[in-house]
């Protein structure tokens, strides 16, 4: 078999708003870093930036929005069907803002990452970077975990951490994890892609080992 005949793990990508973790996505596949496809972006809210970076990279792109359906069960049920149209091997919440059903969850277990602002399991939901301040935290950052029907509390694959330096304040703050995250989540997602990650028992395996609680933890220290 050629090198060409090796098919690149197909991704749908749904997203909410700018697309920042998208475009880091994007990047890899363009330099080469990323063995995947994206097949499709999807997003739940019209006009949206991340749209506009999906079509300059020549991405097919759909725009399901969810106010035309009357109940979260509709729309995850159409959803669902619209993903599993462009045969994904796995798909990619890149701030996608929506609490999702279980039956959605179940469908895609194991082939379904997110991204969340915080080090989870602290300040799951919104707000994560002024609540990090808040309490008052000396280190803050970002997960990406499989996703599960448990809201932002699916098993973690990697952590970045940052420093909560003393004037920050939450835009600051989020500048710095956001830096973390178009580095972590082009991460994660290449090991799934080789073929090195899994969930096994709501546990994350990677390269045959389990991942303690935090995942696969990279400290940055810039500032
Ligand atoms: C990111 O910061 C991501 O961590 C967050 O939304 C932002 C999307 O930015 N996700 C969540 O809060 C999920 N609970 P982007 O559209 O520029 O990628």
């Amino acid at each position: 078999m050629s090198s060409s005949d090796v098919k690149n793990l197909r991704v749908v990508v749904l997203i909410s708003g700018s697309g920042s973790n998208l475009q880091a996505l994007i990047d890899g596949v363009t330099h080469g870093d990323l063995p995947i496809e994206i097949a499709a972006v999807i997003s739940n809210r019209p006009d949206v930036f991340g749209l506009t970076r999906a079509t300059e990279a020549g991405i097919p792109t759909l725009v399901l929005d969810h106010k035309g359906f009357a109940s979260r069960e509709a729309f995850d049920q159409e959803l669902m069907r619209r993903i599993d149209a462009y045969n994904p091997g796995l798909v990619v919440l890149a701030g996608f803002m929506r609490i999702l059903t279980p039956e959605f969850t179940q469908h895609y277990q194991g082939r379904m990452l997110n991204i969340h602002p915080s080090l989870l399991p602290k300040f799951q939901g919104l707000h994560t970077h002024q609540r990090a301040i808040d309490a008052g935290e000396s280190t803050h950052g970002v997960t990406v975990h499989f996703v599960t029907a448990e809201l932002d509390g699916g098993p973690a694959i990697v952590q970045a951490v940052v420093p909560v330096l003393a004037n920050d304040d939450a835009t600051v703050l989020a500048k710095r994890v956001q830096r973390q995250e178009h580095v972590i989540y082009p991460l994660a997602v290449k090991w799934f892609a080789q073929g090195k990650l899994r969930m096994v028992d709501n546990k994350t395996e990677l390269n045959g080992e389990l991942l303690p609680a935090c995942g696969y933890q990279i400290e940055a220290n810039e500032p």
